[in-house]
């Protein structure tokens, strides 16, 4: 039954925190925007021939044959139990300092953000992110009923000295200081640009000075096609500030819903205590065994080969149309390519004119915290077939140029 038929206002039973976000445009607009015609360039999904489906079937039947029902028990099996072993094996191969009982898996990132947040977070603390940011991250933050900060990011990422002035700032004026700063370091979502590893040093010694905890989301890490692998912020830390969290969502497939947080075992401990409702021991346990069978491994050489393909495609496309005035991100690795658009063209307003043209994108106010972002635009390349991915750009530009001559106009 609808709220309508029963006449009812349930406005009032919400909490604060439901009422000031259930208005917020940040998921709205665009939604409304679309049109089957039109080639999606919006959302970060893999693409669907990327699903390892024969594998996960095979393991999921060695996985009932080797623990039978022991699988689907709240506590799981062996396979289930052994994936944290997995999980902190491959961090330490990167290099982090992390012990088995380290590791607190969850059912994804974001999951992995929310038990994070409830372990460190208090309606008003202050959290920093990058501008732009995950928009997942931030409707989560907004949840917790916290004042959120975007600093600039550039081509090599975060802007640390913006961070430290800011800090500096706070501190001599008496203001709040973070509690706790969100970062994609490597291959960011939205823009695809990855912190210089300088930065990352200064920003690890930024939260041990000011006392904050960054908490380093790498869903992307894996997922080089360029250069050299820098060093995660887990790596290089020797604080405790910082806590990871990541995902098998881009390596295996996002409807498994199985991630992890990487902690010091004191911080460890906490989020276990404060994680209720249990984790997704069967799919772990199908992953676990997945992952033991060296299936992991194989796929992640497979994946980079078929994005890196895609990735170039989405760049030498952008380079044959695109008009004149328009920029774009330059990516190493993710799923993301980050445009900015001539002056004067608003990515929210220009979306009709490129559904009519054929292409969805997300305009780019909606990965910032407050209302900067309207002259960028994010599109992926993760999901589209490569053909399809070349008329969505032509769109793109073509709404573009229409748009451009539009504002032209106005300015005459
Ligand atoms: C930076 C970042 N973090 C987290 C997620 C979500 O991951 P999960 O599917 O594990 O919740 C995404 C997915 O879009 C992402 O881009």
């Amino acid at each position: 039954m609808t709220t309508n038929e029963r006449e009812r206002d349930f406005t009032h039973l919400f909490s604060e925190t439901v009422q000031e976000t259930m208005n917020n445009a940040g998921y709205g607009s665009w939604r409304s925007i679309s049109d089957p015609a039109a080639v999606s360039l919006s959302f970060g999904f893999p693409f669907p021939e990327s699903f390892p489906n024969d594998e996960l079937v095979a393991s999921a039947e060695a996985v009932f044959e080797a623990e039978g029902d022991v699988a689907l028990q709240y506590t799981g099996g062996e396979y289930a139990s052994g994936l944290s072993g997995v999980v902190a094996d491959r961090a330490r191969d990167r290099g982090i300092d992390c012990e088995d009982d380290e590791v607190i898996l969850t059912n994804g990132s974001t999951h992995a953000i929310d038990v994070v947040s409830q372990t460190f977070l208090d309606p008003g603390d202050l959290v920093v992110t990058e501008a732009p940011t995950f928009m997942g991250a931030l409707s989560l933050f907004r949840n917790y009923g916290v004042d959120i900060e975007g600093v600039e990011m550039d081509a090599d990422g975060l802007d640390v000295d913006a961070l430290a002035a800011d800090l500096e700032a706070r501190e001599s004026e008496g203001r709040p200081l973070p509690k706790l700063l969100y970062t994609i370091p490597t291959f960011h979502n939205p823009t695809g640009v990855t912190l210089a590893e300088d930065r990352r040093k200064r920003l690890l010694e930024l939260a041990a000075e000011y006392e904050f905890v960054v908490l380093e989301d790498d869903a992307y890490g894996e997922l080089r096609y360029e250069g050299a692998d820098v060093p995660s912020l887990a790596a290089l830390d020797d604080t405790g500030l910082v806590v990871r969290v990541s995902t098998f969502s881009k390596t295996i497939a996002p409807g498994i819903r199985t991630g992890w947080i990487v902690a010091d075992e004191e911080l460890a401990e906490e989020m276990r205590r404060i994680n209720a409702g249990g984790t997704n021991t069967f799919t772990q346990g199908v992953v676990g065994r997945y992952c033991e069978a060296g299936l992991l491994e194989e796929n992640v050489v497979d994946l980079r080969e078929s994005y890196s393909e895609r990735c170039a495609h989405m760049l030498a496309c952008l380079d044959e149309y695109m008009p004149a005035g328009a920029d774009w991100s330059d990516p190493d690795g993710g799923f993301f390519v980050w445009v900015e658009l001539p002056e004067g063209v608003d990515a929210e307003e220009m979306l009709p004119e490129a559904v009519e043209e054929g292409v969805v994108y997300l305009p780019g106010h909606l990965f910032y915290p407050d209302d900067r972002g309207h002259d960028c635009l994010r599109i992926s390349f993760s999901h589209v077939p490569l053909d399809e991915m070349e008329r969505g750009i032509e769109a793109l530009a073509a709404a573009t140029r229409t748009a451009t001559s539009v504002e032209s106009t106005a300015d005459d």
